[in-house]
């Protein structure tokens, strides 16, 4: 069984796409707004526990208005379009990011959906939106300071205050439009991701290309700090721990 279970996807390029087309950047996004339900597919076909989509950055408010419209606008067409789709395939659909003040009319869909899909078993489907992983580790870890002040905080406090704890760890990172940086995503939960830079532009995107990065990255050795790739990172984690106690005691290892 392939050890690639979350899927996390910066969706870059669309600008560059449409620049090349002499067309203005919305049309990039408008172009690279079909892809996304076609790889929601393909991840829902090869059964994917978890597929984590970056729609828009904290950053990205920095963009021209009419741009930052463009995109309020698709992300509210795709939960319209893929409404049905979406609860009939069983996927678990959550947004994640700072979303109370964008508009009612799109939160109200978000809620809609995250509702009519909370008892759903398939795959988890998460949009990021109006995200900064920065911004999310500072909301755990004031969230935790509040709520438990007299306690130091452990990795598994943080890892249950993230936004959406049940994904778990990125176990691949796929980013489209030839850039090589992360961009202030899923920093917490990118520790050990395999990462993984396409050239293709988001709006060229395809099925296909997905399927074969995950193919090509599920025959990489992961070894998680271990000298062999025979244990999943828990279990790693826990031989780490296990070996430094007994090292710490003085027990010949
Ligand atoms: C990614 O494409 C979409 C978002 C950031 C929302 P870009 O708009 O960043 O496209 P490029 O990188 O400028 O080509
Ligand atoms: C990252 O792409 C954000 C999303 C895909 C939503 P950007 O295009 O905003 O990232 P930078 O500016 O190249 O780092
Ligand atoms: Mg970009």
């Amino acid at each position: 069984m392939s050890s690639i279970k979350h899927v996390a996807i910066i969706m870059d390029g669309n600008g560059r796409w449409a620049n090349k087309r002499f067309r203005p950047r919305i049309w990039g996004h408008v172009r690279g707004s079909g892809v996304v339900s076609d790889i929601v597919k393909a991840a829902d076909e090869i059964g994917l526990k978890a597929l984590t989509m970056y729609a828009f950055s904290t950053e990205n408010w920095s963009r021209p208005i009419e741009e930052v419209s463009t995109l309020f606008k698709l992300l509210k067409k795709f939960l319209i379009k893929e409404k049905q789709r979406i609860i009939s395939n069983n996927i678990k659909f959550k947004v994640i990011g700072e979303i109370q003040n964008l508009p009612y009319e799109t939160v109200s869909l978000i809620k809609e959906m995250e509702s009519l899909t909370q008892e759903a078993t398939g795959l988890q489907l998460t949009f990021a939106f109006n995200y900064g992983g920065r911004a999310e580790i500072l909301r755990a870890v004031n969230s935790f300071q509040m709520s438990q002040p007299n306690r130091l905080m452990t990795e598994s406090d943080l890892n249950n205050l993230m936004y959406r704890p049940e994904t778990g760890d990125v176990d691949l990172m796929i980013r489209t439009g030839g850039e090589q940086r992360i961009s202030n995503f899923l920093l917490w939960q990118m520790a050990y991701a395999e990462l993984y830079f396409t050239p293709t532009k988001w709006p060229d995107f395809s099925q296909s290309e997905f399927k074969k990065i995950i193919e090509h990255v599920s025959c990489r050795e992961r070894r998680f700090g271990n000298v062999c790739s025979q244990d999943a990172l828990e279990q790693s984690i826990e031989k780490a721990e296990n070996n430094k106690t007994a090292f710490v005691k003085g027990v010949n290892l």
